[in-house]
């Protein structure tokens, strides 16, 4: 039966090694919504988010037990068991933005295309595509005199912000934000607090946030991660 919750998880517990991080966690992502997780550093979250679009998979020594269905148009499919063929087109519907700028040894506007290129996207659209997400991160004005200029000169709260960027520039269905205004002022962490409100019509966010004020103005549901850690 088709709901309106793009992500079903039930009973879901991930092991590094011997070591259990989580166990039996269960939650939904209604579409157009925005989730956030929260709980003490450490615990899992990262790790949580990573599941969704499946970079768990590059970890090594993980045992996962437990279903995260993913309610694509009118399919279901458990992410846990996608065919590794699947992952490419997963990862343009289910895009993960770092909480450490992971930027590309490439120019500010590269930074923002590289998702684009990849999908072959022209020229003329990519550049319409990238000068729209970087006035979405409000960093438009900050960059647009030089977006051949590479993107390590940008400090870290506009790194943080370029990220975003390339993320929003492929128009996902699902994005992942791992703590996305933790090095931001906080007059612009409000700005993109507004930005990503605006962002549920089109879109489902899930995200880390340490700031109960911020969980408290964005969010619609939030997830306390720690009922899922083990108390032994
Ligand atoms: N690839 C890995 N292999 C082994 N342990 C890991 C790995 N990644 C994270 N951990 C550990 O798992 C726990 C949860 O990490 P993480 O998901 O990053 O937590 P959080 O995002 O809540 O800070 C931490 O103790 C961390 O050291
Ligand atoms: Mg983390």
């Amino acid at each position: 039966m088709k709901t309106n919750d793009l992500i079903t998880i039930k009973n879901l517990s991930l092991h590094y090694g011997e070591k259990l991080i989580f166990r039996d966690l269960s939650m939904r992502v209604p579409e157009h919504t925005i989730t956030s997780i929260s709980g003490p550093s450490g615990i899992g979250k990262t790790s949580l988010l990573l599941m969704f679009n499946q970079m768990i998979r590059e970890e090594e020594h993980t045992k996962i037990t437990g279903e995260i269905l993913f309610q694509d148009e009118d399919s279901v499919m458990d992410l846990n068991t996608l065919p590794k063929k699947s992952l490419p087109e997963l990862r343009k519907k289910i895009v993960y933005v770092n909480q450490n700028p992971d930027l590309l040894p490439f120019s500010i506007y590269e930074n923002v295309a590289f998702g684009l290129h990849l999908q072959n996207v022209s020229q003329s659209k990519t550049k319409i595509r990238v000068e729209q997400a970087l006035k979405d991160v409000l960093l438009w004005d900050e960059v647009k005199e030089r977006l051949n200029a590479q993107a390590t000169m940008l400090s870290g709260g506009q790194q943080q912000r370029l990220i975003l960027a390339r993320a929003l520039a492929i128009k996902p269905k699902i994005l992942l934000l791992d703590e996305p205004t933790a090095s931001l002022n906080e007059t612009l962490a409000l700005k993109i607090e507004a930005f990503l409100i605006s962002l549920k019509s089109h879109m489902t966010i899930i995200t880390i946030s340490h700031f109960q004020d911020q969980i408290k103005r964005i969010s619609d549901q939030n997830i306390d991660f720690e009922q899922f850690v083990t108390q032994d």
